[in-house]
């Protein structure tokens, strides 16, 4: 049994020389091991030598396991030791910050609007993003070569008549015939595409709320009311809101909604470019063309509408300089909201 000792030897010494355990236990007690071999052969001893040298065998064997054991147990230690030792743990090292998600700025100044008018009985209308010509124009009251299509530098595609929206009022047009004959009370945000110059003021993709409602008895009244209203909700009870006419083709009368300027309270700064006054919103009654091309009769039923662009608010409101920063994804930028 001279390999034996040999093993017992070698495996003294394992814990210090690293060798790997596996590769002795394979040696000395695998299946090609000396011990496997000679216990193999224990069957064909003559009786009486059989016992004896099998106890002795199984003896040895046992004894070799429990020094496996050992071995591999003092290296477990030796080896956390080490890494302990090694990559010792300094408790009074900074924590590492979790980092959280935040949402976009856009998210939140939608939100924010979003409440208000849900607070007021408005819903969310969602619709599409690519439309054809004629819900984009035509039956918004801008049949082809009306001359308001040039204000909107529009996206056109390889498909005749299909076009990016350029802004949220075609919305008003599926909103209608889908709801028709029921009065409606909705909002619609969306993202809205148009050719511009990208530049600190304009960008080729932004975010609109258009508003809707439709019944039998809307006023001006009611626009007005509705949106002095949000104003106050939006930014403060105390702040004062003013209509400019204006025009637009799918509503008659439409106007322009001012809010006070609510950096300088309405003293005149350079958000407001000395005016005290900040431009939100376009509105105005919906043109009796555009309710009948939403299955509205005219005589019978009347609407209010507004457009707004709720990047300018939330600029206004953060201070923002660049409409770009919205999608530039520059953590710098959104880590401050
Ligand atoms: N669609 C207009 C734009 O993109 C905004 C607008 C103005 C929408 C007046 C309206 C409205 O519904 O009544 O400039």
């Amino acid at each position: 049994m001279g390999a034996l000792e040999h093993g017992w030897a070698e495996l003294a010494r394992a814990h210090h020389d690293r060798t790997d355990i596996e590769e002795l236990r394979l040696k000395y007690l695998g299946r090609n091991s000396a011990i496997t071999q000679h216990m193999s052969e224990l069957g064909s001893l003559p009786q009486e030598k059989r016992r004896d040298e099998g106890q002795d065998s199984n003896f040895a064997k046992s004894g070799l396991e429990d020094q496996l054991v050992a071995v591999m147990e003092l290296k477990r230690q030796a080896e956390l030791e080490r890494a302990t030792r090694e990559g010792a743990l300094d408790v009074t090292l900074p924590g590492r910050p979790v980092t959280r998600g935040r949402l976009h700025p856009a998210t939140l100044g939608l939100r924010q609007i979003y409440d208000v008018f849900s607070d007021m009985g408005f819903q969310i209308y969602r619709s599409r993003e690519v439309e054809t010509d004629a819900y984009n124009f035509e039956f918004l009251n801008m049949p082809p070569h009306h001359p308001a299509r040039d204000l909107f530098d529009t996206f056109y595609t390889t498909t005749p008549n299909v076009i990016l929206r350029t802004h949220t009022s075609p919305g008003q047009i599926h909103a209608m015939r889908e709801y028709c004959p029921e009065p409606i009370r909705i909002i619609l945000p969306g993202m809205c595409y148009r050719y511009e110059q990208i530049s600190a003021r304009a960008d080729i993709q932004f975010y609109q709320v258009e508003g809707l409602a439709v019944g039998r008895h809307v006023t001006l009244s009611d626009l007005k009311g509705t949106l002095s209203d949000f104003a106050r909700r939006l930014f403060g009870q105390h702040v004062r809101t003013r209509f400019r006419a204006d025009h637009f083709p799918f509503t008659e009368p439409s106007a322009e909604m001012d809010v006070e300027c609510f950096v300088c309270d309405g003293r005149g700064c350079a958000v407001c470019k000395q005016t005290g006054w900040l431009e939100i919103l376009g509105c105005g009654m919906v043109h009796p063309t555009v309710l009948r091309y939403g299955g509205y009769d005219p005589a019978e039923f009347s609407g209010f509408a507004f457009g707004m662009g709720p990047q300018r608010i939330i600029m206004l409101q953060h201070r923002i300089e660049d409409i770009r920063y919205f999608f530039q994804n520059d953590l710098r930028f959104l880590e401050q909201f």
